[in-house]
């Protein structure tokens, strides 16, 4: 979607619909709204004085007037004033640009809104990005598979920011942050709904291989089967050894340009199928494991971004973890022992809990960056399905500080997190007779499990780990984001990197 921001006379906007948000209890229309209201005849200002809009968050009605040059209006509560946030703002925008993109328009405009120096108001960067992102990330469709219904993949084609004269060169800024950062969104979304038989290990670094041609400041390496022997990375290339499709370890470096006073690691689960190998999955829903290298994918999404956004003074590390957990005759079976990268030998009891085998030589590595803090995004455990639903994805960690710092990028970016508890005690979970750990403790507390796992081969460095299995795929619609691949993390991992950059520590 092309992406334009313009100032003032939004009722001589052409387009095929206008977008405007107004807050609950709002009876005085003002500047661009009231604007639009008299070009429509008063229109809007009939639908409030009737009590039929009220401005109720989510609530969005269609005007069409009779006279003026604007074709539809359609109108969405904000909701209260005092409750706005970047987050409502992203939801009536994908309300309003997913309205038109199922009535098949090309052009919709929408107005800034949101804005004001009043409480709970949003400055106009903020609002603009958010605008922007709740567009774009709406009106997404996985097209790439649908031949026939045309109707399917139609996608609104131009999007029209109007906004103040005075608001113009804080819009425009915020508008190009929010196109960079929600393209990349769509970008891991791409990644994660693509079939597993077209989103390989092999084509994952192909696309971080792509991914790093899109900026100066990023370079990718793709470590084959024999980098991966020679590394010593025996967790990974365990998982990979029941599958024809040889795994892949990705690294997507990105340095600015000037000094750099920090560099974080960010390391993504990268399975690409998990069929749980010789511990098979039922076969009822197996289909979804194509969306297991979600993890992987909001990393490469993520570093999409910051080749464009290019923030100064921190050295970012993707990392990707990629195989294919198949059920083939040389698999892993349970009860084998496999050497991590850092010389820590697993007892696999179940093949099904290969996400955390994967990250260990990844998190094994992420100590030779000396990192100042490292993330891992993983689709880890079906138990934080159960606990948490879908609403937001479990945090666990070894630095408080840290994982204080991730939450609140959560919040800022309408990703939430929720943490559970990582005491010591719950590493006997993980005993094994004859290995230095098991990788699976059964039901018990599964999703801590698997942070304890992982902990054991982040130490030494500040670490959280972001199990997302219950974000990263949508059963049903969102307002901003359709049913398939959330492309979770994309956000968060931005705003995140962001402000570790302008922190003093
Ligand atoms: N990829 C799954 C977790 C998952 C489940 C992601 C549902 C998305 C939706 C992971 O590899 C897995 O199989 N985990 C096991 C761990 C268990 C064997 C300790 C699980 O959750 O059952
Ligand atoms: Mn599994
Ligand atoms: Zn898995």
């Amino acid at each position: 979607m092309q992406v334009s921001v313009r100032a003032g006379a939004a009722e001589r906007v052409v387009a095929d619909a206008i977008v405007l948000g107004l807050f609950e209890g709002t009876k005085r229309l003002a500047g661009n709204a009231q604007a639009i209201d008299k070009s429509t005849g008063g229109a809007i200002a009939r639908a409030i004085k009737s009590g039929d809009f009220t401005g109720k968050n989510g609530q969005l009605i269609g005007l069409y007037p009779s006279s003026g040059k604007i074709q539809r209006v359609f109108v969405v509560g904000l909701g209260d004033p005092r409750d706005l946030s970047a987050e409502r703002v992203r939801q009536a925008a994908g309300r309003g640009i997913t309205q038109g993109r199922l009535m098949g328009l090309k052009h919709v405009a929408t107005l800034l809104h949101g804005t004001g120096t009043g409480k709970g108001q949003l400055d106009v960067a903020a609002s603009a990005q958010a605008i922007v992102e709740g567009s774009i990330l709406g009106n997404y469709v996985f097209g790439t598979y649908l031949t026939q219904d045309k109707d399917r993949k139609r996608q609104v084609r131009q999007l029209t920011v109007v906004c103040e004269s005075a608001q113009l060169a804080a819009a425009t800024k915020g508008a190009k942050k929010g196109e960079i950062v929600a393209e990349s969104v769509c970008l891991t979304r791409d990644l994660a709904s693509t079939p597993s038989q077209d989103m390989t290990p092999a084509d994952l670094g192909t696309a971080a291989k792509a991914i790093a041609a899109t900026s100066p400041l990023l370079k990718a390496t793709i470590h084959g089967p024999d980098d991966l022997k020679r590394m010593k990375m025996g967790a990974l290339l365990g998982v990979g050894r029941g599958s024809a499709q040889p795994p892949r370890f990705i690294v997507v470096d990105y340095r600015p340009k000037g000094p750099i006073r920090k560099t974080i690691a960010i390391a993504g689960k990268g399975i690409t199928f998990d069929t749980g190998g010789i511990s098979l999955k039922p076969a009822d829903g197996m289909e979804k494991m194509k969306y297991d290298m979600s993890g992987g994918a909001a990393v490469l999404g993520a570093m999409h971004a910051l080749g464009k956004l290019k923030p100064a003074g921190i050295r970012v590390v993707g990392l990707v973890a990629a195989a294919e957990n198949m059920p083939g005759g040389r698999a892993v079976k349970p009860g084998d022992v496999v050497t991590a990268a850092n010389g820590m030998t697993i007892e696999i009891n179940n093949t099904d809990a290969e996400g955390r085998l994967v990250l260990a030589d990844a998190l094994s590595y992420a100590h030779r960056l000396k990192p100042d803090a490292v993330l891992d995004l993983a689709t880890l455990t079906g138990a934080v399905v159960i606990a948490l639903g879908s609403q937001c994805g479990g945090i666990m960690g070894n630095d408080p500080d840290l994982t204080t710092f991730v939450i609140e990028s959560g919040e800022r970016t309408g990703e939430r997190l929720w943490a559970l508890p990582t005491w010591p005690e719950y590493k006997e979970l993980l005993r094994s007779d004859v290995a230095d750990m098991r990788n699976s403790a059964g039901r018990e507390a599964g999703t801590i499990a698997g942070a304890m796992f992982l902990g054991q081969f982040a130490n030494g460095y500040k670490w959280c780990h972001l199990d997302i299995a219950g974000v990263a795929w949508n059963d049903r619609d969102k307002p901003y984001s359709p049913k398939g691949s959330a492309g979770f993390g994309v956000r968060l991992l931005v705003d995140f990197v962001e402000r570790m950059a302008a922190a003093k520590k």
